[in-house]
């Protein structure tokens, strides 16, 4: 068989380009798409990535608009072939509390977390469908399951993605498509170490592994909901979090 094509979105960030390095350890063809316009990261990505040659490639995506987005996608299908994994990765942050947040914060998180994951499986499901095969990864955040001190936005779209990949997941689930979430918690990414320190340190405090976690410990738990043998999980959230918060 040839290898599965899976799409990275968010794929030169903290977690995203962890996961492509698990995803073509696994054996996959993977194509990390994110902003163009991150050049330098870009490069640099590209060095970190240099020992898998070909089987690692940088697209240029914007997750954030719907047309773009749609076109970015047909032209890595052209380049790459059909998509069979698609890892939504891509997120940013506004922090702020409520009373000070600008519509702007509210809507280019909500455009690009939640928004972005729509624009993407919408690109991508029909094909899944038509092949009957799909694995779709919505990388959520524990604090889409807990809320979070001035991340209204950042939250309620997380929390979106969790209903949005139930739904989706019964829509897919006869067309051998599955769909899932994971929920990191707080990870050594330099959306992390932006947080103030005073505050880090009082979150880190409370995670109960007593430390924060790595992306590659979210990669492999992706890489698993990715894998072929993974048919009959669907619809599900898998926090990793390091105890931060505990669910049943
Ligand atoms: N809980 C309770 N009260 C808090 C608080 C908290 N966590 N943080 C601040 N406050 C209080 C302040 O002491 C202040 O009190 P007073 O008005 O009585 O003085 C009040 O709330 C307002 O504080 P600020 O004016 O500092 O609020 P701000 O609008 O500037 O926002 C903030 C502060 C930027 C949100 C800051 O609290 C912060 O950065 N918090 C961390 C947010 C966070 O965890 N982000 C996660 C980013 S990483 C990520 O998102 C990845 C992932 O998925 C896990």
């Amino acid at each position: 068989m040839s290898k599965r094509v899976a799409l990275v979105t968010g794929g030169i960030g903290g977690l995203g380009t962890e996961i492509c390095k698990y995803l073509a350890r696994s054996g996959r063809r993977v194509v990390a798409a994110d902003l163009a316009s991150r050049a330098e990261r870009v490069t640099e990505f590209r060095k970190e990535v240099a020992e898998f040659g070909n089987l690692i490639q940088f697209e240029p995506i914007n997750v954030g608009d719907f047309d773009t987005c749609a076109a970015a996608i047909k032209a890595i299908e052209a380049n790459h072939g059909a998509i069979d994994i698609l890892v939504n990765a891509a997120g940013i942050t506004r922090d702020t509390t409520l009373r000070k947040m600008s519509p702007q914060q509210w809507n280019d998180v909500l455009a690009i977390n939640l928004g972005g994951v729509f624009n993407t499986c919408r690109a991508v499901v029909e094909g899944m469908i038509e092949r009957g095969f799909g694995r779709i990864v919505n990388i959520s955040s524990v604090n889409g399951q807990t809320g979070q001190f001035g991340q209204t936005n950042y939250s309620a779209a997380k929390a979106g993605m969790h209903g949005f990949s139930m739904a989706l997941a019964r829509e897919v689930a006869r067309k051998g498509v599955t769909v899932n979430s994971v929920s990191p918690g707080y990870c050594r990414t330099a959306m992390v170490a932006a947080i103030p320190e005073n505050v880090r340190s009082q979150i880190i405090a409370a995670i109960p592994v007593g430390r924060l976690g790595e992306p590659s410990e979210i990669a492999r738990v992706v890489d698993f909901l990715c894998a072929d043998e993974s048919g009959f999980i669907t619809g599900a959230n898998i926090p990793v979090n390091g105890g931060y918060f505990m669910d049943f």
